[in-house]
């Protein structure tokens, strides 16, 4: 069974995903996990998006009336919605406890996490060229490894603006992942018996997510390897989110979504969206339990991802030392 604080957490994240539960039950069970760390400062959120996940993810709220589809751009093609889309009513209880600096290289998404109020200090810059000085953090997050065209860049970047005594928390996906992705797989199997109108639909279900998720995924002994060869030491590894979430994620609404997205924005010029969420958000929540309480300690062959905690090996400082210097910012 959950425990009070995570079905607290689960809440708060359907409140901002509700019409994509499953993104809740992902959102939720990786920061149910990283609620029982220490994330120390100074601390980086390496590409933070909007800011909404470590908002909750830190004791912070969207208010009822918001959520992630509130000011976003409904698009035909590629992204169902434009998230980057200026953010101009967003409404939060700031969190308990704030992260130093939040780092995105799209100042959209930038100007949204400024309206959580849960980042000291927000910086536009790119993943694989930290605009930092030499172990600046000690703590470093990042959940977009998979995202960055080159992460042994990214990984060597984090390996310097870390400190000594520091460490860095990744979220990554399991070599489990790939095979979750049924709206790919599906795709595939049409394309291959000619069946192509359906196999447009799953592809367009799909939206290059196989792509992007299964760039980068590993066992345990996978990730361990690459952070030792990027100068760290793999100090403990969390499976979290169990593989059955992730092929419920995989589909979801998003057939519907776009009409969703259309009632939502209806409901709230009508001022009713609050109420029907007061409502809905509970019954949701019963609903994707089972998945949440099964997201939380999985297996690590039933995990979909891992949370994985690292620290600088001591041989680094003389190659630290060595390596060229970046546009740098000191952090206190
Ligand atoms: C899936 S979102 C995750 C956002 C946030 N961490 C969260 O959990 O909600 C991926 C984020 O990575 C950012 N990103 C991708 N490539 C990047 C890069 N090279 N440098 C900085 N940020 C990058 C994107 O702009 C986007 O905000």
């Amino acid at each position: 069974m959950p425990s009070a604080d995570a079905e607290r957490c689960l809440r708060r994240f359907l409140e901002a995903n509700w019409l994509k539960p499953f993104d809740a039950v992902w959102d939720a069970s990786v920061a149910s996990v990283l609620a029982s760390m220490l994330m120390g400062e100074p601390s980086l959120d390496m590409g933070c998006g909007d800011g909404l996940f470590m908002l909750i993810a830190s004791g912070g709220r969207v208010r009822l009336s918001y959520d992630r589809y509130t000011d976003t751009r409904l698009r035909l093609r590629g992204d169902l919605y434009d998230t980057a889309a200026s953010m101009t009513r967003l409404e939060a209880t700031p969190p308990r406890r704030l992260v130093t600096v939040g780092l995105d290289h799209k100042a959209g998404l930038l100007d949204k996490a400024r309206r959580t109020a849960t980042y000291r200090s927000l910086v536009q810059g790119d993943g694989q060229a930290l605009p930092f000085a030499h172990r600046s953090f000690a703590t470093v997050f990042c959940n977009i490894l998979y995202w960055l065209p080159d992460w042994q860049a990214g990984l060597r970047e984090m390996h310097r603006v870390v400190r000594d005594d520091g460490r860095l928390v990744l979220v990554v996906p399991n070599d489990t992942f790939g095979g979750q992705l049924q709206s790919h797989h599906r795709a595939q199997r049409y394309r291959r018996n000619g069946r192509h109108w359906r196999a447009r639909f799953f592809e367009w279900i799909d939206n290059g997510r196989f792509r992007t998720l299964t760039r980068l995924t590993g066992h345990r002994a996978q990730w361990e390897e690459r952070l030792t060869a990027a100068g760290f030491r793999l100090h403990g590894a969390i499976p979290v989110l169990h593989v059955g979430a992730v092929r419920r994620w995989d589909m979801s609404t998003r057939p519907i979504l776009h009409g969703l997205v259309l009632l939502g924005r209806a409901l709230q010029s009508l001022r009713l969206k609050g109420l029907l969420k007061r409502l809905i958000v509970p019954l949701l929540a019963r609903r994707v339990r089972p998945w949440f309480a099964k997201s939380l300690a999985p297996s690590a062959e039933h995990a979909a991802l891992w949370v994985l905690i690292a620290q600088p090996v001591e041989a680094r400082r003389a190659s630290v030392e060595t390596m060229p210097h970046h546009e740098e910012a000191r952090v206190r």
